[in-house]
């Protein structure tokens, strides 16, 4: 009745009137701030504000999918929303439903909010790859690392990594740099290793990160650890330069003497063949 009095103003104050009075009226604030948050396809919804007097459901539309619902009643501001979003090709809205805490949410379509679009294939974000091992051989810096692993399964119930669905798309970078320098140098890969050329004296850092060239967003993952090698930590960097000095002190002492020693022998030797001599040049 309220509604039917006048206009516009009349209409809205009457209707803030009636969000103020709650008690089974169909004006429930909706979600705002909707995000997507996704890494690795694994999905989560969150959005705002914490429901006082009612609960949110999460309904999930996709283009060709049927509509499913998802955190049904929650008291939450998040939802994660992974296992309705596995056809990663297809793009999903996802409407935030308020609903009454009691049964009265059957009588109306009730109020909700719409995200944005999302596709996972192209938007979720590349987690960081998991460096298993690396070595400095020489002037040749090796690395080899796993792909990250999504939420989910093969028929057989593995695991699937990142590499199962982006296939051929899916590109790694490393960034490596001579330890204590600036100057990054990078390469790329469609495998699981790293081979990069070196300078063998020096010891090198890097890390690696995912990579989808063919993205406009999203397109680089995110950087692993940084790891150094450590070639160059040889026994000067672990017992310091004094062993070194006297090692090197000791070696010269040893070499000197040795010198001194033959010099010795030499023109004993020499003196005693003379002496040999002498008595065949008195014939
Ligand atoms: C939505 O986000 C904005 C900016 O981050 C923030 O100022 C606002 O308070 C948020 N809304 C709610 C209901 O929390
Ligand atoms: C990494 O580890 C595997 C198995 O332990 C080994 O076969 C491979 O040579 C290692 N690679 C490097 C670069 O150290
Ligand atoms: C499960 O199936 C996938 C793909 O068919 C295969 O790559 C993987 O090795 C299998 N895992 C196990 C544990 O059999």
């Amino acid at each position: 009745m309220l509604r039917a009095a006048a206009g516009g103003p009349a209409l809205l104050l009457s209707a803030l009137l009636w969000s103020l009075a709650a008690a089974g009226n169909p004006e429930l604030p909706t979600a705002v701030n909707i995000t997507w948050s996704s890494i690795n396809f694994k999905t989560i919804l969150q959005w705002q504000p914490k429901p006082s007097g009612y609960l949110y459901t999460v309904e999930i539309h996709g283009q060709t999918s049927d509509t499913k619902k998802k955190c049904i009643l929650t008291t939450e501001t998040e939802c994660d929303v992974t296992d309705l979003l596995r056809n990663v090709r297809e793009t999903y809205t996802a409407h935030i439903l308020s609903v009454m805490s009691s049964g009265m949410d059957n009588f109306e379509e009730p109020p909700f909010a719409v995200s944005e679009k999302f596709t996972p294939y192209s938007q979720t974000v590349l987690g960081k790859p998991e460096i298993q091992n690396y070595t400095q051989k020489g002037s040749k810096l090796n690395v080899v690392f796993q792909d990250p692993l999504t939420p989910y399964t093969f028929p057989n119930g593995s695991f699937q990594s990142i590499r199962d669905i982006f296939q051929n798309d899916l590109e790694y970078k490393i960034y490596y740099w001579k330890d204590q320098s600036s100057g990054k140098k990078d390469a790329t890969t469609k495998s699981n290793t790293f081979e990069e050329s070196v300078d063998s004296s020096k010891n090198y850092c890097f890390y690696i990160q995912g990579i989808i060239p063919s993205r406009k967003e999203n397109r680089n993952g995110q950087e692993s650890m940084v790891l150094c090698t450590s070639i160059g930590r040889n026994i000067l960097d672990e017992y310091g330069a004094e062993v070194f000095i006297i090692i090197a002190v000791i070696a010269i002492a040893i070499i000197t003497s040795a010198v001194v020693l033959s010099v010795i022998l030499c023109k004993r030797k020499k003196a005693k063949a003379a002496r040999e001599k002498e008595p065949l040049n008195g014939v």
